[in-house]
């Protein structure tokens, strides 16, 4: 588990791009935090590391978005957990990637109840009030992130 402060949206995104270096198809990372906490801002910065089609919107009118890699890599799968009611149904979702192939990002609210178990990357954001600040705590589970982040 480690913990990051980011100044400004640039340095969030930053961040996303340097994530982006250790992730492979097949991984989950699940953006947990409030509105406007910087989930979204987050993954723009994966999606620019990934090298995938763009734009990366907040995932609100739709449960799941897919952006193709531009480089032959894994594609990003973009959720949106209030609309989908729960990381098991990703994998019910007659999606047009899968997520083996794919880095899977999703966007989880607030204090919902986490009875995951699977391997995953789980990023908690939380906003400085009255700054643009924004911190992070990174936690690592299961066997894919027993070592934690290199960047
Ligand atoms: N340090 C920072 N990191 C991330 N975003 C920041 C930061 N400072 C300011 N912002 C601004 O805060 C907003 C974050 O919005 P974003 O859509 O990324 O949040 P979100 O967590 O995805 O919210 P939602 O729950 O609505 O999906 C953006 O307008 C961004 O420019
Ligand atoms: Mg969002």
């Amino acid at each position: 588990m480690s913990g990051r402060v980011f100044a400004t949206a640039d340095d969030t995104r930053a961040f996303g791009a340097d994530l982006a270096s250790e992730l492979r198809a097949g991984d989950l990372v699940i953006l947990t935090g409030g509105l406007g906490a910087g989930k979204t801002t987050l993954t723009q910065g994966l999606a620019e590391g990934l090298r995938v089609r763009g734009p990366i919107t907040s995932p609100t009118f739709v449960i799941a978005r897919i952006h193709p890699s531009l480089v032959g890599g894994p594609s990003l799968v973009h959720a949106d957990a209030y609309r989908l009611g729960g990381i098991s149904e990703l994998d019910d979702l007659d999606l047009d990637a899968s997520l083996e192939d794919s880095v899977t990002v999703v966007e989880w609210g607030q204090g919902v109840a986490d009875d995951l178990s699977d391997d995953r990357l789980e990023i908690v954001l939380r906003a400085d009030p009255g700054t643009e600040s924004r911190t992070a705590e990174i936690i690592g589970h299961g066997e894919r992130w027993k070592d934690g982040l290199s960047c």
